[in-house]
């Protein structure tokens, strides 16, 4: 019997559908799941292998039969999906990237290829999907659920910029990442007494921007979610530096506020000071994860995993207050979340 509650003659806007939610519902009367499939969607992030492998692991060990979707929500819906093993995600844990591969698909944002896509798990038997990625990911999984396919959603970003979790998978190692790389730019800025503007990841987002600015004793930290006045808080900040004896300055630039390259060359016009502009960018995607981040994928699968197990579908696995738990996907989904102001401040402290 299909899951689904419509097909192409009575499919309305997604838009205007909320998904199921199981919170009250009597799991006895819930259809159980056997086979599931996963997927990894949008960037990738340091810790989806982990992610995979635990979902693999901890479903098969659960009794299900896993399924790989390859390139995320495009391969969804054009049917690459294969069984996978216990044995194929062995030497996983710690890759950088992720096996599945991932892909951003324009076709799912749109009703009909989200049909495809649930009619495609029908073709497969799958009772649900597990999905690893950040926002544009976890509201094609929202789609998924909206015309009646169970989804768990696994926060997979290095941005760490999902409102309902206190952290997602990547942004520790894509953090660790820039942090090193930074201190190499600091030898060479201060052999050369210069101001090296770096721009870090982090889409709209200064998570990444604040905290590798706070580890690497950035002079000027810019990010979006904090206006900046640049004569006050840049040009300033670097002169008083000089004119107490600084040598080199590190400006930590988040891609959602500008270019590195247009931001150095108004500080070497302004202030005479070499300035060169160094953009980070997908350097922060790879590499081998960090502790932190294999241990949050490889719980967060499990949690995914007992999650479909309880019969409690159309989650997003999150981490509040340090711990691991799970949110109904409408609610999660809209939330919203920043920095503190005081976070800010505190930085500015250190400079
Ligand atoms: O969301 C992760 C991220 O790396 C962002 O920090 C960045 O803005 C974007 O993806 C880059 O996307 P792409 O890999 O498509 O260039």
């Amino acid at each position: 019997m299909s899951r689904l509650l419509y097909d192409e003659s009575n499919l309305p806007d997604i838009d205007t559908l909320v998904a199921k939610n199981y919170d009250n519902v009597n799991p006895d009367e819930v259809q159980p799941i056997r086979k599931i499939g996963v997927l990894t969607s949008g960037g990738d992030a340091p810790g989806m292998n982990a992610t995979i492998r635990a979902v693999v692991r901890a479903g098969i060990n659960a009794g299900f039969e896993v399924y790989g979707v390859t390139r995320g929500f495009h391969g969804l819906w054009k049917g690459e999906i294969s069984q996978i093993t216990v044995r194929d995600v062995s030497e996983t844990l710690q890759r950088g990237g992720t096996f599945l591969m991932t892909a951003r698909s324009k076709t799912f944002t749109t009703k009909e290829g989200v049909l495809k896509g649930a009619r495609m798990m029908e073709v497969y038997d799958l009772d649900a999907l597990v999905v690893s990625g950040g926002d544009g990911s976890f509201k094609g999984a929202r789609a998924l659920a909206r015309i009646g396919m169970p989804v768990i959603g696994i926060p997979g970003t290095i941005d760490n910029d999902i409102g309902c979790t206190d952290y997602t998978i990547g942004y520790d190692t894509a953090m660790n990442t820039a942090m090193e790389a930074i201190d190499k730019l600091r030898d060479t800025a201060s052999s050369h007494e210069r101001c090296s503007v770096i721009e870090v990841m982090g889409r709209r987002a200064g998570y990444i921007a604040l905290n590798v600015g706070i580890a690497t004793g950035a002079e000027c930290i810019l990010i979006p979610e904090i206006e900046y006045d640049f004569n006050r808080d840049v040009i300033r900040t670097i002169l008083d530096g000089r004119n107490k004896g600084k040598r080199h300055y590190i400006v930590i630039v988040a891609e959602g506020v500008g270019s590195a390259s247009d931001i150095a060359k108004k500080i070497e016009e302004q202030t005479g000071i070499e300035s060169r502009p160094t953009i980070l960018g997908h350097l922060q995607r790879g590499g081998s994860p960090t502790l932190r981040d294999r241990t949050t994928a490889s719980l967060m699968g499990v949690h995914a995993i007992d999650c479909l197990l309880e019969k409690r579908y159309n989650r997003l696995i999150i981490e509040k207050d340090g711990k691991i738990t799970d949110i109904d996907i409408e609610e999660g989904i809209n939330m919203k979340k920043t920095i503190p102001a005081e976070d800010i401040e505190n930085a500015k402290r250190l400079s």
